[in-house]
């Protein structure tokens, strides 16, 4: 990896870790944190903030993907997404579709533990042979 794209993992793993930090999460105590990096070359990122009403909750990656679309960026260039624990945490089936309605199938996704990114797969690698807008012409 060159270093200025060394520099720009960096970039999006404190982001994400700064958002982990504010993750809502009394139900499961599994803080998120996620940032991307849209085309246009910003950072926007999301924490987990779940309910009381369990199904209302939303994931990291949603809030990140929020926060692009507030700030007017539609194309996710790189995604990394920050969980505790030993395994690696891939983002769920509903998140690799979010992602994929803004994202190409060779978009990096990076999944990252206190320590520093752990894993690097693409959005096709997550979510092969999948459904997106081209589907239906717009
Ligand atoms: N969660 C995320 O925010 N992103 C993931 O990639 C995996 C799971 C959240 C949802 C819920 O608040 C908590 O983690 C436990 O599932």
């Amino acid at each position: 990896m060159s270093k200025s794209a060394e520099a720009a993992l960096q970039q999006l793993f404190a982001a994400a870790k700064a958002a982990q930090a504010n993750a809502y999460a009394p139900y499961s105590r599994f803080h998120v944190g996620a940032a991307l990096r849209s085309e246009s070359g910003a950072v926007h990122s999301g924490c987990n903030v779940e309910n009381a009403a369990y199904p209302q909750g939303a994931c990291a990656e949603a809030s990140a993907i929020s926060a692009m679309a507030l700030a007017g960026d539609r194309r996710i260039a790189e995604i990394l997404v920050i969980g505790d624990g030993e395994a690696l945490c891939t983002p769920c089936g509903g998140c690799r579709q979010r992602i994929r309605e803004f994202a190409a199938p060779t978009t990096p996704i990076h999944i990252a533990g206190q320590e520093g990114v752990r894993a690097s797969f693409t959005l096709a690698e997550l979510l092969p042979e999948s459904f997106g807008p081209e589907h239906l012409s717009v």
